[in-house]
């Protein structure tokens, strides 16, 4: 990449971080006078409906709330269709200062994706664009801002943000359409009777709808705080930074069986065996239990970052670059260990990755992240084949090639935003532009995708 590249990117991406902070400033300084096109606006894309249209008496209203909210606690559907994993429009925010210079840095953004059972799913973005931060929010190290995530159909996971921000906007509806309402009534337009008919059903409209966010706030701290731990123990995580996830001052030993004890595991013997297995697991012996992490090299270390998420029994693993602190030929032995114990313990893996070629054998689908949202997702072959968005070009040209004779010629494609994108008219949504395969697009943008997907066809051929 040539310099000039390189500092257009840096103007481009301290453009999108003073963007998240400037919009919440304006927000806050519209808070004020309540007005609905802030920047929260933008969570709000959809209004919610009036869930309890249909039902007359307050006893109604009650009985279908309670449906309402065990709807949100489990979903058949994730089972019937075997879906280990669910994450909806998860969005996790942190707040930083206090008062006026109080800004937000949007980690991740509106990111939805499901992974099957059994299933690999790669996730892969640069550094900074919130893979760790999706993996940690899945094993609740955040309270989630906004979103779901189910696990084997249970909630485990949730933010109540969007529903905090559906009472605000819904009063501030409310209060314009009454508004609206008192200036026909002056103008002679509606009648006093008219006004007061049509006041007292946009009212109850606003209160059903109100009720109904607030049950389910409830219903999500109090979920938040019960979650299952034995659904909890199921989903384990390799740390992204294997020395510093190991405690110092405690041996390998202490190390893997700390979580065991955690979940009510006391018997010693039977945690040294657990230990042990694990231990053996990942090619390391017995003797290495009693010794601290500093003793270790940097591929055994991640070793032993394994064998603590493995001692758990896993049916669900998170492994956040669990090669890239490490040398080539350690890297293949991390990645052949992970597919051995994908196929004799039946794992799902989300699998993150800084570059496409990691992911490419190992996953049978990767999404691909930007700035903390999702801009492509499709399966391994897929996006190799049918790459669309601009960064999955990008991330593509920066992977090096085997022959040096061809690796010369090889052309890094640069990805600056706002010279490939023009969202000022309509903003992106994911879009499903084959079975499967996602990109995040407008309109014009899905038609010239449909072209270049034609053409590479044509040109495989
Ligand atoms: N606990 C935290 N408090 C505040 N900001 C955070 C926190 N954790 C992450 N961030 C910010 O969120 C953004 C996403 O971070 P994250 O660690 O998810 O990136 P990543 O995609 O995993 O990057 P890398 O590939 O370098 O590991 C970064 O801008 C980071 O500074
Ligand atoms: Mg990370």
């Amino acid at each position: 990449m040539s310099n000039v590249d390189e500092e257009k990117r840096e103007v481009e991406t301290s453009k999108l971080l003073s963007e998240n902070i400037e919009a919440y400033q304006i927000s806050q300084d519209n808070a004020s006078n309540i007005s609905t096109d802030d920047d929260d606006s933008s969570e709000h894309v959809e209004p919610a409906t009036n869930e309890l249209e249909g039902s007359e008496t307050e006893e109604q209203k009650e009985k279908e709330i309670k449906k309402i909210v065990s709807r949100c606690k489990f979903r058949q559907e994730y089972v019937d269709n075997n879906i280990i994993l669910s994450v909806n429009h998860l969005k996790q925010y942190f707040f930083f200062g206090a008062g006026p210079s109080r800004f937000k840095l949007k980690a991740v953004h509106d990111v939805s994706f499901q992974i099957k059972e059994g299933e690999c799913f790669g996730v892969v973005g640069e550094s900074g664009c919130g893979k760790t931060t999706t993996g940690r929010s899945i094993i609740k190290l955040y309270d989630i801002t906004s979103g779901s995530i189910y696990y084997k159909g249970y909630r485990i996971g949730a933010g109540s943000r969007w529903n905090e921000k559906e009472i605000k906007f819904t009063k501030i509806r409310l209060n314009k359409t009454i508004k609206e309402l008192n200036e026909k009534l002056q103008k002679g337009e509606i009648t006093k009777e008219e006004f007061e008919a049509k006041k007292n059903e946009e009212t109850t409209k606003a209160n059903d709808i109100i009720k109904v966010q607030k049950e389910k706030i409830k219903q999500i701290k109090y979920d938040n705080k019960h979650v299952n731990p034995k659904l909890m123990r199921e989903i384990q995580m390799i740390f992204q930074d294997p020395i510093d996830s190991l405690d110092p001052r405690m041996t390998v030993e202490q190390i893997i069986s700390e979580g065991l004890q955690i979940q009510g595991f006391r018997n010693k013997t039977e945690n040294h065996k657990k230990v042990v297995e694990a231990l053996e697991k990942v090619g390391l012996i017995e003797d290495y239990a009693s010794r601290y992490p500093h003793e270790f090299s940097g591929g055994q270390r991640q070793r032993i970052g394994i064998a603590r998420a493995l001692v758990m029994q896993p049916k669900f693993l998170i492994c956040d670059e669990p090669i890239s602190a490490l040398d080539v030929s350690i890297r293949a032995q991390i990645i052949n260990l992970l597919n051995d114990l994908r196929e004799e313990m039946g794992l799902s893996i989300m699998f993150i990755a800084h570059d496409l070629s990691v992911v490419k054998y190992f996953c049978d689908r990767i999404a691909v992240m930007y700035y903390g949202e999702i801009v492509e997702l499709a399966t391994s072959d897929e996006l190799f084949k049918h790459p669309l968005h601009p960064y999955t070009k990008s991330l593509l040209s920066a992977i090096p090639k085997p022959n040096p004779l061809t690796e010369k010629d090889r052309q890094r494609i640069v990805y600056i935003p706002s010279q490939v994108h023009d969202y000022s008219k309509e903003k992106p949504s994911l879009v499903e532009i084959e079975p499967g395969h996602f990109v995040l697009a407008n309109t014009e943008e899905l038609e010239k995708y449909k072209v270049e997907m034609a053409e590479l066809d044509k040109k495989a051929q």
